[in-house]
């Protein structure tokens, strides 16, 4: 018997060649040769034996019957269907094709009850993601540089030319509130409870130019309140994620300090604007900003960057305020403004009245100076799209 084995392989690689050989001449009645028919020697026989026809499928392909009777049960026998030759993928296919027109598969869907289909339209609908608002924060933490200033006629700048904007006073001195019109002292619900009662933020916007969450005097109290809650840097970025989907901007108003406040704002925010009143010392405190700018990007928010400075109440007769400028472009180049904002008596006056500048005096050059920041902040943003 041991001596029967290797004479019988070398004798059916001969065959193998041969055969070979006499399908290429024979191509068109060639059958495809499949994994079976390569690798059992009795089918390679029996191609052999009958060279010049193409052999009956039964002889052709050693399919085991069981392989033969499941491949024509149903669709699912990969035996069947990597080994056949022309006539029993024929079977297959026929069987396949009903297969896959035939009764419906289940869904998920299906397995509800028909009363709760609705609901499940519904929540799908809700659940569509929609635009994100580009949040800036508008910081400094020195004082009475116009940072209040800035939010609200450059908020009111985007949506005159057709966004929808939200202003949040993050300020426990309530200027923006103020600023439209609204007593910080009267206010009932403010950002006090969203940070510190994570009470929803659309509970406390009030419609006026533009959309504002308003404060009130306790929020002096919400960096203690804020300070032994988990995640007290992220209550506004928490809360903003309710309505940024309804907003193409929304202006975050900063106190004049970098607490829990500003890292709040600067936590939610992806952009931050500087305004920097044009003079000497009030360019001194930009390091610290800086600073703290840094410490933000490692640790809560990559994401935020610096928008750009804004030179504020600039008195372009002074030599000083242009020496000013002129510094803050040798360090910080292309991150300052192109526009300037120069001093206004308007802008002392708008607030007065609960209004922008914007609404105060339209055809005002102060007006014309945040129309002017809108659209390099517009242009900005497409640039960089
Ligand atoms: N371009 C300007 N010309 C003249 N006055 C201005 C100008 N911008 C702002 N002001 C006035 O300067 C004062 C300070 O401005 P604003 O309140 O915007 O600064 P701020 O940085 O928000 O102050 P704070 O740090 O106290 O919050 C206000 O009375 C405002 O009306
Ligand atoms: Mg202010």
């Amino acid at each position: 018997m041991e001596e029967v084995v290797p004479e019988r392989e070398e004798r059916w690689d001969d065959e193998v060649t041969n055969d070979e050989q006499r399908w290429d001449d024979e191509d068109s009645e060639r059958p495809p040769a499949g994994p079976v028919a390569e690798d059992d020697p009795s089918s390679s026989q029996a191609a052999g034996d009958v060279p010049s026809s193409t052999p009956p499928a039964d002889e052709r392909i050693d399919v085991d019957p069981e392989a033969r009777v499941s491949s024509e049960v149903g669709p699912t026998a990969p035996v069947a269907e990597a080994s056949a030759g022309p006539s029993a993928a024929a079977t297959v296919a026929e069987v396949a094709e009903p297969a896959s027109e035939g009764p419906e598969r289940f869904m998920p869907r299906d397995l509800l009850a028909p009363s709760r289909h609705e609901v499940v339209v519904e929540r799908v609908e809700e659940e569509t993601p929609v635009k994100h608002a580009d949040v800036i924060a508008f910081a400094n933490q020195k004082g009475g540089v116009a940072k209040t200033t800035t939010t609200l006629n450059l908020a009111v700048a985007f949506a005159e030319s057709g966004y929808k904007v939200l202003c949040i006073d993050l300020d426990p001195q309530g200027n923006l509130t103020m600023s439209q019109g609204i007593d910080p002292d009267k206010v009932e619900k403010s950002l006090y409870d969203v940070l510190v009662n994570d009470m929803p933020i659309s509970e406390i916007i009030v419609e006026r130019e533009i959309d504002i969450a308003v404060a009130s005097i306790d929020l002096a109290g919400a960096e203690i309140a804020m300070s032994t809650k988990i995640g007290r840097e992220r209550s506004l970025e928490k809360a903003l994620k309710e309505v940024s989907g309804y907003y193409d901007f929304v202006c975050i108003d900063t106190p004049p300090s970098l607490g829990l406040l500003t890292i709040n704002a600067l936590t939610a925010a992806n952009k931050v604007i500087v305004p920097v009143q044009c003079e000497y010392l009030s360019m001194r405190g930009l390091v610290q900003l800086q600073n703290t700018l840094k410490m933000i990007q490692e640790n809560l928010n990559p994401d935020v960057k610096i928008e750009g400075i804004l030179p504020t109440m600039l008195d372009a007769r002074t030599v000083h305020a242009k020496e000013a400028v002129e510094i803050l472009e040798e360090n910080f180049g292309d991150l300052v403004f192109k526009s300037r904002i120069r001093k206004a008596i308007k802008f002392a006056e708008a607030p007065v009245k609960g209004a922008s500048v914007l609404k105060y005096d339209s055809g005002s050059s102060a007006a014309n100076y945040y129309r002017e920041l809108a659209k390099e902040v517009l242009a900005n943003n497409e640039s960089a799209q």
